[in-house]
């Protein structure tokens, strides 16, 4: 299927590592010119000069997303390297997992913080440009946590937020050639996972719920990016597509 991605820009946000950098690596795959974006200067280096050393185009550009100065910052190199920004991929998160009795209020802040205002800072950055084109892509990396899981009420109420935010800013966008859709990663053994304290309970749990024998990876997200990324997916947005092995509970 050809996907129609050769010589579109795609930010990815905490693309320095894990799904990030899968799914900027296969958006490259696929023709793209990709701006690895990350909080972390070395990953950010050292996945961009991978990139650019197996002939991909790519800049790095450190940046974190809760900042909106910096994000602004951010779209203006990709533009300014690329010539336009066409696709943005909301995937910078991470989980600070507590009981709520237990959850220090900076843990909320961050986890909705990084999640929903970083999402909020990248998608008002790059949104004039998808306008002005007539083109654009929003995919925002939620997770099957939206439905709740003990322990993470900050990750789940923001990773549920996320999809109100994907509808919504569907709706307001539509009518400018620009879809907006989420992802809903299921068990993904990345770096991020195996550091959780509870790893091997969860990883067997995740075995057990999924229909699909197996766990799932980094390229399995990607895969669902480059797909809502497409011409192919044009007719779709406002959606959520759950990649979990078949996983809803
Ligand atoms: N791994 C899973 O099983 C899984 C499941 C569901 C959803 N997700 C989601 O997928 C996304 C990627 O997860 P991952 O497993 O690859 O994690 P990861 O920790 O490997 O990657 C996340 C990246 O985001 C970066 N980051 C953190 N805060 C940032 C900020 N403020 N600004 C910019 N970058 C920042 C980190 O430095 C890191 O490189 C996250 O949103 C996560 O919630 C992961």
């Amino acid at each position: 299927m050809e996907l129609g991605l050769k010589d579109k820009v795609a930010i990815v946000t905490g693309s320095g590592r894990g799904i990030g950098a899968v799914t900027a690596r296969a958006l490259a795959e696929e023709g793209a010119k990709v701006v690895i974006t990350d909080i972390d200067p070395q990953t950010t280096e050292a996945t961009c000069a991978a990139l650019e050393a197996d002939g991909h185009d790519a800049i790095g550009v450190v940046c974190d997303v809760t900042d909106m100065a910096l994000v602004e910052t951010m779209v203006a190199r990709a533009v300014a390297a690329f010539g336009g920004v066409h696709i943005l991929v909301n995937n910078a998160g991470f989980p600070r997992d507590n009981y709520i009795t237990r959850m220090p209020e900076q843990d909320w802040d961050s986890v909705v913080g990084v999640i929903l205002k970083g999402a909020y800072n990248c998608s008002r950055a790059v949104v004039p440009h998808f306008m002005a084109q007539n083109w654009g892509r929003v995919i925002n990396i939620s997770s099957r946590a939206y439905l709740g899981n003990p322990g993470q009420t900050n990750y789940a109420a923001a990773k549920a937020g996320i999809l109100g935010f994907t509808r919504a800013l569907g709706m307001e966008q539509g009518r400018f050639n620009v879809t907006v859709n989420a992802i809903a990663p299921g068990f993904i053994a990345t770096e991020m996972i195996e550091s959780l304290p509870n790893y091997d309970r969860i990883r067997t749990r995740a075995l057990a719920m999924n229909t699909v024998p197996r766990l799932g990876t980094e390229r399995d997200i990607a895969n669902g990016v480059l797909f809502l990324a497409s011409e192919a997916a044009s007719y779709i947005s406002g959606e959520t597509l759950h990649i979990t092995g078949g996983r809803y509970g």
